[in-house]
């Protein structure tokens, strides 16, 4: 385990298991027929397990293409070598069109306007600039509506300055409509047929359509040669009754504070801001080191619990920006700097992300782009078993 400053003990931390990544990358892979070629989406920080470390973890495990949200998160990616395939998939600022040369990036192209600026900036960089067209299938966000595709693709396949490198679509609701998704894929095959471009083609382009929750309702025969992961290579499943847990991912992200104090107070005192939950007994409290400054959700407040020594400990109270009042009275000898897992296992019990995130009415995805800047990354490498 290597930590940020050796001299500091740690308060509040994530441990960050890259063995567990590389480990759900080659059993995501080996899930998916051969031709599947595999876009790791590392994007927020690669959903705030640290961009770098993921994605050189990914590159050794064997990732094809890297899926960013940004020209700066591309540039923070683009430090770790030359030759790796990027694509930004957020849309650019006419004042960042020139960066897709700089850094060798491929762009995300959903308008006849965005066409023009980058086939510019192609002409001034001299030389073709990638693209991947993105075709709006029924998310409604971004990509051209799929009745529009072909014009698009006829404007990529005459400006001399691109080249087409992907093409794709985002479903809207892979977790819970299969039907919808079902349709979004056919409109995405006759799309592609009406602008004359192959499916499944095992050349250079990269056809992709499926996120982790697309997985489930994913063809055997994949029409489509690519997929576009982000949160099963995390161990972490799109919703509780997954079946995608047959392919045995291991959680990445762990979660963990200390014990900073512990009081008794007595039955009938109130607790923390706003006095919203008042002591039924007399009762031993913890103070544990972190608030919502780290990341725990103030939605938390009198719903979610932590482990201590290995017992569940709920939240008393209102979650503050710096710490966090948990109920230890059944759990003997707490004592301060004992460890209190917020997201991860202790003994015989375990919290998942699933679970933290539905104490604070939310989902995976946003918990862990909420743990602050202020919460040190811990990185476990070795490979292990
Ligand atoms: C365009 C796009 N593709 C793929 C993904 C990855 O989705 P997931 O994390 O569900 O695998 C995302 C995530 O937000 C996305 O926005």
């Amino acid at each position: 385990m290597t930590t940020p400053n050796a001299s500091l003990p740690l308060r509040c931390w994530a441990e960050i298991d890259l063995a567990a990544l590389e480990r759900n990358l080659r059993l995501i892979r080996g899930s998916l027929p051969p031709h599947i070629r595999y876009v790791a989406v590392v994007k927020a920080d690669a959903y705030g397990h640290g961009l770098q470390q993921v994605a050189a973890r990914l590159m050794h495990a064997g990732a094809d293409l890297f899926a960013v949200a940004n020209i700066a998160e591309a540039a923070q990616l683009r430090e770790l070598g030359p030759g790796w395939p990027i694509l930004v998939l957020s849309p650019l600022l006419p004042d960042e069109d020139r960066f897709v040369a700089e850094y060798d990036v491929a762009a995300t192209v959903s308008s006849r306007e965005e066409v023009d600026r980058l086939e510019a900036a192609g002409r001034l960089a001299g030389r073709p600039l990638q693209v991947h067209l993105k075709i709006d299938t029924g998310m409604g966000r971004l990509g051209v509506w799929h009745e529009r595709a072909v014009a698009l693709a006829s404007a990529i396949a005459e400006a001399p300055h691109l080249r087409l490198a992907g093409v794709f679509t985002h479903f809207a609701s892979p977790d819970d409509d299969p039907a919808f998704t079902e349709e979004q894929r056919r409109r995405f095959l006759s799309a592609l047929a009406a602008c004359g471009l192959p499916g499944a083609d095992p050349g250079a382009l990269y056809v992709h359509a499926d996120n982790s929750a697309g997985l489930e309702t994913m063809p055997g025969a994949s029409p489509f040669n690519a997929v576009r992961i982000g949160l099963l290579q995390f161990g972490i499943l799109p919703h509780p009754g997954s079946f995608l847990n047959q392919v045995h991912t291991e959680p990445v992200f762990s979660f963990r504070t200390r014990v900073g104090l512990v009081k008794s107070l007595p039955a009938g005192n109130t607790v923390s801001y706003g006095r919203t939950r008042t002591l039924a007994r007399d009762s031993t409290v913890a103070v544990l080191c972190a608030g919502y400054g780290d990341g725990i959700a103030r939605a938390l407040s009198n719903r979610g619990s932590v482990l201590i020594r290995g017992a569940r400990c709920p939240i008393l109270g209102r979650v503050t920006m710096d710490q966090t009042i948990v109920d230890v009275t059944d759990v003997p000898g707490v004592a301060c700097g004992d460890e209190a897992v917020l997201v991860g296992s202790q003994g015989s019990d375990e919290i998942s992300i699933g679970e933290f995130s539905r104490w604070a009415d939310t989902i995976p995805w946003e918990t862990l782009c909420s743990v602050t800047k202020r919460v040190p990354r811990i990185y476990k490498t070795a490979l292990g078993t």
